[in-house]
């Protein structure tokens, strides 16, 4: 097998991401020459048995990161589809504090979008934000933006957002009701609380990269970590794959998902099929150090 095929197999085995390399393997043979010199190796194959390594450094794990992940975002992205949902939560304004996730975050963008959403309506909420990437999550905490991705900020939210120097700061009132942790979608969800569960999920723009099956596995996750009346919100051009989970609410192409209401027997396997996923966990990354950010590949 080559060193190529060995990489795509544990990206997709590691992240759930599927690599599409149509025209694109020479730029990808490349970045990972450089990320193997980063690494101080000096050919492919010692690149990728390194990264296979079980028990390998965070490091490693993060040089494969920074290869294939895309991290591109900005703030209010698909505004027709957060209005969609600040529609739902003007319609039926939660009472206490909303527990919000927004799963594949990127540098913060996204997570710090719903905190304004919710404040300019006068809404207590908690958001978390997670990301594979290491590096994204220390530019989320910084909470700095160049304007460029500030562009799509709608007037009236202009407000959360203060000038410092030649970039833009996030308000401290937005800030405190965001924060940031590093999470692989493949593994056992993050919770509000012990116990508790999220009355909505954002994973946006994160699936268009994995297989359907993969997607069908994170769903499961997000599934047994959503609310009974919560809310799942994915990009406009994913798709979940097991329907008959989930209820959709659509708003011309844009759609919010909510938890099919389910008898006995299929949440019993529901529980049972995430019991047994939960034994053959995927890799989990060690502590270390993340690399300075290079730019993504895909
Ligand atoms: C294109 S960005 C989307 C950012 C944001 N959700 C948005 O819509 O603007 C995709 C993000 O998914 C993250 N990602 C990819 N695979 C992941 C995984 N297995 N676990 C957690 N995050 C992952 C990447 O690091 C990247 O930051």
């Amino acid at each position: 097998m080559s060193w190529l095929t060995r990489l795509t197999t544990l990206v997709n085995q590691r992240l759930g991401i599927r690599l599409s390399l149509e025209g694109r393997e020479d730029t990808f043979r490349q970045a990972v020459n450089v990320r193997a010199a980063a690494l101080g190796l000096t050919t492919p194959e010692e690149y990728v048995a390194r990264v296979s390594r079980t028990g390998g450094s965070e490091e490693e794990f993060q040089s494969l990161v920074l290869l294939v992940t895309n991290g591109h975002t900005s703030f209010f992205r698909d505004l027709e589809q957060l209005m969609m949902w600040r529609q739902v939560l003007t319609q039926d304004a939660p009472t206490r504090r909303l527990q919000v996730w927004c799963a594949g975050c990127s540098t913060g963008e996204e997570a710090y979008t719903i905190a304004m959403l919710c404040k300019e309506l006068g809404l207590a909420v908690e958001v978390l934000g997670t990301d594979i990437n290491k590096a994204s999550l220390t530019i989320a905490q910084h909470a700095h933006y160049d304007p460029w991705t500030t562009r799509r900020i709608p007037e009236e939210y202009a407000r959360f957002l203060v000038s410092a120097g030649e970039q833009l700061r996030v308000a401290d009132s937005v800030r405190a009701s965001v924060r940031f942790q590093q999470h692989n979608l493949l593994h056992n969800p993050p919770r509000p609380a012990p116990g508790q569960k999220w009355d909505v999920i954002f994973c946006r723009n994160v699936f268009i990269y994995f297989p359907l099956e993969e997607v069908g596995h994170v769903a499961r996750w997000f599934a047994s970590a959503l609310a009974p009346d919560g809310h799942l919100l994915i990009g406009a051009s994913e798709r979940l794959p097991d329907l008959k989970r989930w209820v959709i609410q659509s708003k011309g192409s844009r759609h919010t998902y909510q938890l099919a209401a389910m008898n006995d027997e299929e949440s019993h396997q529901t529980e049972w099929s995430l019991a047994s996923q939960l034994e053959t966990p995927r890799s989990s990354p060690a502590d270390a150090p993340p690399l300075s950010s290079v730019a993504p590949f895909l």
